[in-house]
């Protein structure tokens, strides 16, 4: 039998833990550096049902009245719900997509980590990644160049950026480009990571599905050729089916290219996505994160969870390379459910490069092998030895082994959108 790994860190149990810390909620110096950069919005910075309203309005644009509200996100009113809810509820989005990377050994430590953050807005995606960036020792330090064609956005991104590297002394530096985003976006730069974080949905609108995975296949493509040999992009959409299975469409097309981008997460395998044969299934992570106060105090107010972070998301490399890396030569999977549990099991949607399968687990099969099953969420990534193949299921017996390689605790996903 190979070596049991220890869960989180990929390493073989018994040796020390490379440690690749998964995401956190925002804490005090974030929340704090809020306040501060809310002083510039001037006569705008809005509070209690005002600020619920204006949260609740920017929600139903992206969720779903997109075309009825023109002026919604860019407005003062927008902004301010932006900062003040948006960003902390989103930023630690980015982390678990980078927490792969490094856990899979794609992502190696550099003295200064290079992110060019496209579609920026206030900067959530690359305040997450250059936060989790230095918190797991993966950059002594990270310039951001935060690209979007929102000067407002840009300009409190900035003195927001500012406040939180001075309120959590964080070895960040923080330039802005004001321009609509393109396949020449990383042109004069000389990315490590590009960010693309709930943008890509928006240069969709307007045009048709098969036009719009054209040209966001061409832009991928274009801009993961501008990085280095080690260098990778990442992806962000909302967890909303249409969004997330157009993601789910547009990695088959990438997969199908000769390059130069590489498919490396959330798939372990290359064949077409199963998500896509059955239209009510869409490919989307949900994270056990409960929002701090007072951020959660807005959520309820404006009608939104305060717990779970959920969103799509699409990790390209420059080198070949996959998630895969994590299981070795093993069978590795992606859960791509919550465990489903009836009377006498527990049963989880596994992804495969065939059909999505179940894996299953009747009560009176629990073992110590594999009451880890138990523990799983969407997002965990497991290797499984000895279960019987049983039509569309996995069977797993007393003696199945189910490594964890990477976990993700079960989450609760009957509540409202975030
Ligand atoms: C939903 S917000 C996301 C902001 C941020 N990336 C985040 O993760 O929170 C989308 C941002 O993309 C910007 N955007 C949309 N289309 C764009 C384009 N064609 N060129 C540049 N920026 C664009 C918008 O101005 C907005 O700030």
């Amino acid at each position: 039998m190979p070596p049991r790994r220890n869960a989180d860190t990929g390493g073989p149990q018994g040796t020390p833990p490379t440690p690749t810390p998964g995401p956190r909620a925002v804490g005090a110096g974030v929340l704090a550096a809020i306040e501060d950069a809310a002083a510039s919005l001037r006569g705008r910075d809005l509070r209690g049902e005002e600020l619920a309203r204006a949260v609740a309005e920017v929600s139903a644009r992206y969720t779903r009245a997109r075309e009825e509200l023109t002026e919604g996100s860019t407005s003062q009113d927008a902004l301010c719900a932006r900062l003040r809810f948006f960003l902390p509820r989103d930023l630690p989005k980015i982390e678990a997509p980078l927490a792969e990377l490094a856990r899979a050994g794609a992502w190696t430590a550099k003295p200064t980590l290079r992110v060019l953050d496209l579609g920026s807005g206030l900067g959530a995606t690359a305040l997450g990644a250059a936060r989790y960036a230095l918190r797991a020792g993966l950059a002594e330090r990270v310039e951001v160049t935060a690209v979007d064609r929102d000067r407002r956005a840009l300009e409190l991104g900035e003195t927001l950026a500012q406040a939180i590297a001075r309120r959590e002394a964080l070895a960040l530096g923080w330039s802005t480009r004001a321009e609509a985003l393109s396949a020449s976006s990383a042109a004069g730069e000389a990315p490590d990571l590009i960010l693309l974080g709930f943008v890509l949905n928006e240069l969709a609108e307007g045009v048709s599905e098969d036009d719009a995975l054209e040209r966001q296949r061409e832009l991928l493509q274009a801009l993961v050729g501008r990085l280095p040999e080690g260098g990778a992009l990442i992806a962000l959409e909302p967890a909303l089916r249409p969004h997330s299975r157009r993601l789910s469409r547009l990695r088959d097309r990438l997969i199908a290219d000769a390059g130069p981008a590489h498919v490396f997460a959330p798939c372990l395998h290359r064949g077409p996505c199963p998500m896509l044969e059955r239209e009510r299934d869409w490919c989307h992570e949900s994270l056990p994160l409960a929002l701090p106060e007072p951020v959660a105090a807005i959520a309820r107010e404006a009608g939104l969870r305060e717990a779970h972070l959920t969103y799509s998301y699409l990790t390209l490399t420059r080198a070949p390379g996959s998630l895969a890396a994590l299981a070795a030569d093993r069978a590795g999977y992606r859960v791509v459910s919550q465990p489903l549990r009836s009377k006498g099991k527990v049963e989880l949607l596994i992804c495969t490069d065939g059909p999505l399968r179940s894996l299953r687990r009747l009560d009176r099969h629990r073992s110590a092998h594999n009451r880890v099953v138990e523990d799983l969420g969407r997002g965990s990534v497991v290797a499984v030895q000895g279960a019987q193949p049983r039509g569309p299921r996995l069977e797993v017996l007393q003696d199945t082994d189910i490594e964890v390689l990477q976990t993700v605790a079960p989450d609760d996903e009957a509540t409202p959108p975030m």
